[in-house]
C-alpha cells in the first residue's frame, strides 16, 4: 500500500501538523507501507499526480487543511483520503456553524455571538468572564480568556492588543468554570474521557505541546453519568456532522452544576497525532496502539 502523508502547509497550527505528519508516517512505514511525506505547498497538487498513492492521509489541521478546502482537492483528483470529507469538514471548522447544526439537534453548547474585534475597542460583547476565540483555528491558537479581573484593561484592548487582534472577526461565548475534558471516536465508537489539568493557568498552547505542563487524567474522575453523557455527545456529534475515520469532541464541565454544567465546546475532524496528542492516548489507553490507529483511519478510508 502506497500513503502519501500530506502535513505542514501554512495554516498558524504548521509546526503541530508535522508533528503529527512525522509519526503517521513512520507508523506507515512501521506497518510495512510505502511512504511519500508532502509539507504541502502551493503545488501539492502536482506533487500528488506524480506520487499517484493509493490513499493520502491527511495529517494537516487548521486552515488550510482541515477546512474542507484540500478535501475538495482531493475529491477532484479521485484520490481517497483519511477523515472527514468536504461538506463535514467545512462545517466543523467553523465553531459557529457547527453550532447551528448540533444545537437544535439536542447537543448542548455555550451559547456565543460573531464579533468584529475592532469593536471589543469599545467595550465587552458580554458579561465577563468570557472567552474570544477565532471561528476556525486550531490548538487554541489567538484565544483570550477574558476575566473579571480585567486581564486586557476596560475596554479590553485599547491598552493591550489581546492575541484576536490579527483576526477580522471572533466567537465570544461565556466562560465556563470547572474542567476541561476530551473524548475521541475512532470508527463509530467513543474510547472514553480524558480530563486535562494545566500545571499553570488555561489548556492554552504551550501547555498543549509542552511535555510536563499539563496532567492527563485518563479515565477522568468525574460522575460515572458525565462520563456517559461526554461518549454520548461526542458519538452523536461525530454522527451528526456526518464525520469519518476519527474526530475529537472537546468539552467543559461546570462541576457545580453536574449533567446542566455539560457543554460541548467543538469537534475536531483532524485531530493531533502528535507525541502529547490525545487520541493516540486515548486509543492507547483502550489497547489500540499507534501504528494500529493509523492502520484503523487508513482502512475506513479505503473502504
Ligand atoms: N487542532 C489540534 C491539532 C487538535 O485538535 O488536536
Ligand atoms: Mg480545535
Amino acid at each position: 500500500l502506497h500513503v502519501a502523508v500530506l502535513m505542514g502547509g501554512w495554516s498558524a497550527e504548521r509546526e503541530v501538523s508535522l508533528s503529527s505528519g512525522a509519526g503517521v508516517a513512520e507508523a506507515c512505514e512501521s506497518l510495512g507501507y510505502r511512504v511519500t511525506r508532502i509539507d504541502m505547498g502551493r503545488d501539492v497538487a502536482a506533487k500528488l499526480t506524480e506520487a499517484a498513492p493509493d490513499v493520502v492521509f491527511n495529517a494537516l489541521h487548521g486552515t488550510p487543511g482541515e477546512d474542507g478546502s484540500v478535501q475538495g482537492m482531493l475529491d477532484l483528483m479521485g484520490l481517497k483520503y483519511t477523515h472527514s470529507g468536504l461538506a463535514t469538514s467545512v462545517i466543523a471548522i467553523d465553531k459557529q456553524l457547527t453550532k447551528l447544526l448540533l444545537v437544535p439537534a439536542g447537543i448542548p453548547m455555550p451559547g456565543g455571538r460573531i464579533v468584529k474585534s475592532a469593536s471589543l475597542y469599545a467595550g465587552d460583547p458580554l458579561p465577563r468572564p468570557y472567552v474570544l476565540k477565532p471561528v476556525n483555528e486550531g490548538s487554541s491558537v489567538g484565544v483570550a480568556i477574558v476575566t473579571t479581573e480585567g486581564n486586557y484593561g476596560n475596554p479590553i484592548a485599547r491598552t493591550t492588543p489581546g492575541p484576536w487582534a490579527e483576526f477580522e472577526e471572533l466567537l465570544a461565548e461565556p466562560y465556563i468554570r470547572g474542567r476541561e475534558l476530551t473524548t475521541a471516536v475512532l470508527g463509530d465508537v467513543a474510547l472514553g474521557v480524558t480530563e486535562l489539568r494545566p500545571k499553570t493557568g488555561w489548556y492554552d498552547y504551550q501547555s498543549k505541546y509542552t511535555d510536563g505542563m499539563t496532567e492527563h487524567i485518563f479515565p477522568a474522575a468525574i460522575p460515572d453519568e458525565i462520563t456517559a453523557a461526554c461518549q454520548r455527545i461526542a458519538r452523536d456529534a461525530h454522527r451528526l456532522l456526518g464525520c469519518k475515520g476519527t474526530s475529537r469532541s472537546d468539552f467543559r464541565w461546570d462541576d457545580e452544576a453536574g449533567l446542566e454544567g455539560l457543554f460541548l465546546l467543538e469537534v475536531n475532524t483532524q485531530p493531533g497525532m502528535t507525541p502529547l496528542s490525545l487520541v493516540p492516548e486515548q486509543a492507547r489507553h483502550c489497547g489500540i496502539s499507534y501504528p494500529e490507529l493509523v492502520q484503523n483511519i487508513i482502512e475506513e478510508a479505503l473502504q
